[in-house]
């Protein structure tokens, strides 16, 4: 047999009077009938709700509640680990086609039967519009699980080409010995969906701790998976409390990995309680650490650049999905003799631009995700307003009245010293420089060492290609991902893997058969006969 091809699911454009629209608002007035939602633990098995729980609020409408889930406690996650591990015993001799099957099966669902309450879910609970919900929750997740099985495909063909006359050399590609511990965030349903896949697609089992503002999304998800046939003890769902999880995980001998994306501080932190295990000798394994984090992300526009091309891409990269994707765009560095007209021109693509709820079509920005984050934003604008070396351009104010509005903001700083160029702030707010054209080099070399050290995305916006060449040289590590003439954000799987070194992360790369290979532990054989 031959595992199908893997494919890209296109994504539908909700137009107005489409089919489509009309099933995403009934899945959204559906969604909405049931609020709060409840979301129990899955251990050993079997759901279970728990008297402890946790509430998010719906971010477009803070006085409505939108989920209750459930909150593991020490004695679950030891239930869940010692559950997962008797699974494994025959999830990782399950033959690779079965399994493949279970992620393709489960693809077909979030396209098809699921698709319009992922959508509404990813809506309501994360406060994305329709078209940034499709392209994650439907789209992007579908194609990891599609794209996974073919990596994985890819990691189990890699076999040693060489064998000496009389001997048969080969590579059994087994899945880590012990679990792998799963973290996701909030601000993308896929990347949960990514997490656990990629290591279960290999043969292991997971501890999947989703992110509590995203959990009514993450536990669609996982029903998806048990539905397309996945043995339930292979992946543990576990919402609840981050740092009473991670102490009761950490404490088991047979943590192998961590599977991370969230915050660099949570990372680092993770990171350095596994090494303390690992300098006490506390674990059987190495754990091996795979995560994706934070950005300060760059577009570098050269005075031979297309403008209005720039500028598109600019207010997407900065502004979608209120700037909370770890790709935003949300540092500019504009040459002098083209500032007029990328000012002019960005000032009237922000014209027409609307905050407000995600249920309503015409808003291309939905709130920040929660309190916490609409407060930290906040801060930032407000000290920006008062800042003589800021000059604000348009944007500026926010409304938590309601919901965690924030309106598109951008600043032009009259020195490269601002700290706005190195904060990482995870909201709607572009800090610019206006450099004299003579100093592109510079500047080039400054985008280098400042933001905030992080290396996640980057772009060149430039017509002259000797430039592109060297803005690609120049800024090599500047940037797991770098972008010529287009938009920091919204990687494709398949087309582009994504992820980023320095303070980004270990850059294993999402969506690529890399970061499937560090879910194995492979063993060499070699035969003589
Ligand atoms: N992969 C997403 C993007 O490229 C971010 O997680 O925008």
């Amino acid at each position: 047999f031959k595992l199908p091809n893997a494919r890209n699911e296109e994504n539908l454009h909700y137009a107005v009077s489409s089919p489509e629209r009309a099933q995403l608002d009934e899945a959204l007035r559906a969604l909405r009938s049931k609020l709060p939602l409840h979301v129990p633990l899955y251990v050993s098995g079997m759901s279970r709700s728990t008297t402890q729980s946790l509430t998010s609020t719906m971010p477009s409408e803070h006085a409505q509640e939108f989920a209750k889930s459930s909150a593991a406690s020490v004695e679950d996650v030891q239930n869940a680990i010692r559950s997962a591990l008797e699974a494994k015993k025959s999830w990782q001799k399950t033959p690779f086609v079965d399994r493949a099957t279970i992620f393709l099966k489960a693809a077909e669902l979030v396209a098809g039967k699921y698709r319009y309450d992922l959508v509404a879910a990813t809506m309501l609970g994360q406060g994305k519009n329709a078209w940034q919900a499709e392209i994650d929750a439907a789209a992007e997740l579908a194609d990891f699980f599609r794209f996974n099985v073919s990596y994985a495909e890819e990691v189990y063909n890699k076999q040693p080409t060489l064998n000496a006359p009389g001997n048969f050399g080969r590579t059994d590609w087994r899945p880590l010995e012990g679990f792998v511990y799963a973290v996701s965030p909030f601000n993308f349903t896929a990347i949960g969906g990514n997490l656990v896949s990629g290591p279960a697609i290999m043969g292991n089992v997971v501890l999947w701790k989703p992110s509590p503002t995203g959990v009514y999304a993450s536990w669609l998800v996982y029903q998806i998976l048990l539905e397309a046939g996945l043995p339930p003890n292979v992946i543990q769902f576990l919402p609840g409390d981050a740092e009473l999880i991670t102490k009761a995980v950490y404490e088991h001998k047979e943590f192998s990995a961590l599977n991370f994306t969230g915050s660099s501080d949570v990372f680092r932190s993770l990171y350095g309680k596994a090494a303390e295990g690992v300098v006490s000798k506390k674990y059987r394994d190495m754990p091996r650490m795979v995560g994706e984090t934070s950005g300060k992300n760059f577009h570098l526009i050269h005075s031979s650049a297309d403008i209005s091309n720039a500028v598109k891409h600019t207010v997407r990269a900065a502004f979608e999905y209120s700037g909370q994707k770890c790709s935003a765009c949300s540092r500019v560095y504009i040459p002098e003799s083209r500032t007029q007209d990328f000012l002019e021109q960005i000032k009237k693509e922000m014209e027409p631009v609307k905050v407000g709820p995600p249920e309503d079509y015409q808003n291309f920005l939905g709130p920040v995700i929660h309190k916490g984050a609409f407060d930290k934003i906040v801060k930032i604008i407000d000290k920006a307003n008062g800042d003589s070396r800021l000059q604000n351009i348009f944007g500026g104010s926010y409304d938590g009245s309601r919901g965690h509005y924030i309106e598109p903001s951008l600043y032009v700083a009259n020195t490269l010293d601002h700290e706005l160029f190195d904060q990482e702030i995870f909201g709607p707010v572009l800090v610019a420089y206006i450099y004299p054209d003579d100093e592109f080099e510079q500047v080039m070399a400054r985008i280098d060492t400042q933001g905030g050290g992080f290396a996640l995305t980057g772009a060149i916006f430039a017509n002259d290609r000797a430039v592109l060449r060297q803005a690609e040289d120049t800024l090599r590590y500047s940037a797991g991902n770098f972008y010529l003439n287009c938009k920091t954000t919204g990687a494709v799987i398949g087309h582009q893997s994504f992820g980023g070194s320095r303070s980004s992360g270990t850059n294993d790369k999402a969506g690529s058969a890399n970061v499937l290979m560090r879910f194995t532990s492979p063993r060499t054989l070699k035969e003589e006969m």
